[in-house]
């Protein structure tokens, strides 16, 4: 870390005395040893945006946390020149811009420090950037609290939306033109976020789900980020578990549904359960349930009436029932039942079949359970994805979940052989019934 600049940074903040800066001292006390930030302790983020492939970056201080769990890294490893050309330690807004009409600007990054802003593509810099905020967003003041995309027709037209103080500035890409508005019911956001095609506004560790047009906030907002976009395993034991992990943008580990159709979904420290023909879920800890496995599991695939659990190179297998009952002698090791080493990405078993279809990186392997001993098949590479978060498979066909989508293949070698995507599908909404 750059330690001198910050700690410079930190006392012309102090000196200064300025509200927008004192937020800075007292959350770095949550870096641990090495300057690593926890999110997980309640950070106020400096700036929130999705790269060009939807994952989210998340801005404090020096550092970036990438994903909705995982340590944090220096920004500097990703946006060299974020440090090298400009010392601030701090990034104050960024976004993605969203403008399909103009290839020359979409799906860059911006990121606006103090008076400069900085366009990246692809993770470069682009070139004649970075470059004072009044040269490319004439009438957008520096020092900027936030900044989010707002592109057609969730915006009248392709749009950016700035943040300071109370102020919103409606910027037009195209015609440059600046409308400011005052949304009266929305808090003074830190960072801004668009996500799914929805507008987040972050302030503190809370945030609220704004109407872009409007400023509406609705009134079950602010929620608590570390609910929704954070994968915190301490936090949140006296929230509501099932609008959590129903709502949670962050992905699943592990998917399955049993042979009587009941669906079991694994995120972090909890699961939900969702029984045929009941569309009410319920939400458990891990540790509740299946004791042995205690959180976090890999892959988890549903065969002859057993829940077959893997975390790292261990197999569990749990007799489904209520208690589920955890098999003598498991765990084992994945290699000496499947054949085939761990970790595993995703696994799923059809109905009536006896294969299981294990994905470990861009690959799927097939193993015979009724085989003995279990050896695992060739890898088949999958066409379209490189990584699999957890799939399912059921009388309609194979699920597999990436990030915070879904997608749906009608047999298993349809899922690994299609090239081109099939409709995408909202996890949260489409899968769990999430209204918002
Ligand atoms: C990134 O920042 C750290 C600490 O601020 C510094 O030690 C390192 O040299 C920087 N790396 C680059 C590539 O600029
Ligand atoms: C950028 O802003 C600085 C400070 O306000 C000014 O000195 C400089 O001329 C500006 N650069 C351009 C290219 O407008
Ligand atoms: C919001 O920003 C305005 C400045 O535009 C400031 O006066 C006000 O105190 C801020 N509100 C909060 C809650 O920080
Ligand atoms: C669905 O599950 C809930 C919660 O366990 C239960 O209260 C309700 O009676 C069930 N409904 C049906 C139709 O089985």
């Amino acid at each position: 870390m750059k330690l001198l600049a910050h700690i410079l940074c930190l006392a012309l903040a102090l000196a200064w005395a300025h509200a927008d800066d004192v937020h800075a001292e007292g959350e770095e006390a949550h870096a641990d040893g090495d300057g690593e930030l926890d999110r997980c302790q309640g950070l106020e983020m400096d700036a929130v945006t999705v790269d060009e492939e939807g994952i989210p970056y998340f801005f404090k201080g020096d550092h970036l946390f990438k994903g909705f769990h995982g340590k944090s890294q220096l920004s500097n490893e990703s946006f060299t020149e974020l440090d090298e050309l400009h010392h601030v330690g701090h990034v104050d807004a960024a976004f993605l811009m969203h403008y399909e009409h103009h290839p020359t600007e979409h799906d860059h990054m911006f990121f606006f420090l103090d008076e400069k802003v900085f366009s990246y593509y692809q993770h470069k810099l682009e070139e004649g950037y970075p470059k004072n905020i009044s040269e490319v967003f004439p009438g957008i003041p520096d020092h900027l609290d936030a900044a989010v995309e707002c592109p057609h027709p969730q915006c009248d037209e392709d749009s950016v939306l700035f943040f300071k103080g109370h102020d919103i500035y409606h910027y037009s890409y195209q015609t440059k033109k600046i409308e400011t508005k005052h949304f009266s019911s929305m808090p003074n956001c830190t960072s801004a976020f668009r996500f799914m095609e929805h507008f987040y506004c972050f302030h503190g560790h809370l945030f609220s789900k704004f109407d872009p047009k409007t400023g509406d906030v609705h009134s079950r907002y602010p929620k608590e980020a570390r609910d929704y976009f954070m994968r915190c395993s301490k936090f949140g034991e006296d929230s509501d578990h099932v609008e959590r992990e129903r709502c949670s943008r962050v992905h699943l580990d592990a998917i399955t549904t049993d042979n009587a159709g009941n669906m079991y979904a694994f995120r972090g420290h909890h699961f939900i359960r969702k029984d045929e023909g009941n569309d009410t879920l319920k939400a458990d800890t891990i540790e509740h349930a299946f004791k042995e496995l205690h959180s976090e599991v890999d892959a988890v695939f549903t065969y002859e009436d057993h829940l077959y659990m893997i975390k790292d190179d261990q197999l569990y297998v749990y007799k489904v029932g209520e208690p589920h009952t955890h098999l003598d002698g498991y765990p084992k090791p994945v290699k000496d039942e499947l054949g085939i080493e761990g970790p595993i990405d995703a696994a799923f078993v059809c109905e009536d079949h006896h294969n299981v279809h294990l994905i470990k990186g861009g690959d799927v392997y097939n193993v015979d359970l009724k085989a003995s001993p279990r050896t695992a098949g060739p890898a088949r590479p999958i066409e379209a994805f490189k990584k699999v978060d957890a799939a399912m498979c059921g009388a309609d066909g194979v699920k597999v979940i990436v990030g915070n989508h879904y997608y749906h293949f009608d047999t298993p070698s349809i899922f690994i052989s299609t090239r081109a995507l099939s409709e995408q599908h909202k996890v949260s909404q489409q899968l769990f019934g999430c209204d918002h």
